[in-house]
């Protein structure tokens, strides 16, 4: 409902001009903190999928690997960890992605799923889109059906939803905020 949104827009700090001048940061860790918004936050991005059968949850480190669990958790699925490059120990592919300054490349392990598996994919916030994209193209090598990939927020203005949809992959986020 829009006061849940609400609730859980006013779960998260702002932090102007971090990492830089200009910069508003939108930060979880008190949404986290806060035992009711976090499990509220939790089931509003599962919602769609209750009484679904979802294959595997793929969360994109770090903060993917928080809602991952728990979504994975509450989905009864298992969870595929998405990773900055050379962290996973078995055979992996890779791909490289832009930030806002220069390239980095994230990781998933090559038998993470099997082919045709259902795939959701969850990060806490999509700004350009570019890391979670990247993390579609990962899964869909690896052979995944990748059905949907939920954020807590989204930063309309950056466009990266329509990115990750122009790729066929619904999008669902919870809280929207204007200005970056
Ligand atoms: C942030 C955020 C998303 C990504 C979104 O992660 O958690 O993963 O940026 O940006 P994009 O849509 O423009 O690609 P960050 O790379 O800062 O790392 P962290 O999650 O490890 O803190
Ligand atoms: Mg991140």
């Amino acid at each position: 409902s829009g006061s849940t949104a609400r609730i859980l827009k006013d779960a998260i700090r702002t932090i102007p001009d971090y990492p830089k001048p200009g910069v508003a940061f939108r930060d979880i860790t008190t949404l986290l903190g806060d035992a009711w918004a976090f499990r509220r936050a939790v089931d509003e991005l599962v919602q769609p999928w209750a009484g679904a059968k979802i294959d595997k949850v793929a969360g994109i480190e770090a903060r993917g690997f928080i809602l991952g669990g728990a979504l994975a958790h509450q989905l009864s699925s298992g969870f595929v960890p998405v990773r900055k490059k050379g962290k996973l120990p078995h055979e992996t592919v890779r791909i490289a992605y832009s930030l806002e300054y220069g390239l980095d490349e994230m990781e998933v392990h090559k038998d993470a799923v099997k082919p045709g598996e259902r795939v959701i994919l969850v990060d806490d916030l999509i700004a350009t889109g570019g890391t979670a994209e990247a993390a579609v193209r990962l899964l869909r090598e690896i052979g995944a059906d990748v059905l949907a990939a939920v954020f807590i927020i989204d930063l309309p203005e950056l466009k990266g939803a329509d990115k990750i949809r122009a790729l066929g992959v619904p999008v669902h986020t919870l809280v929207s905020f204007e200005g970056h």
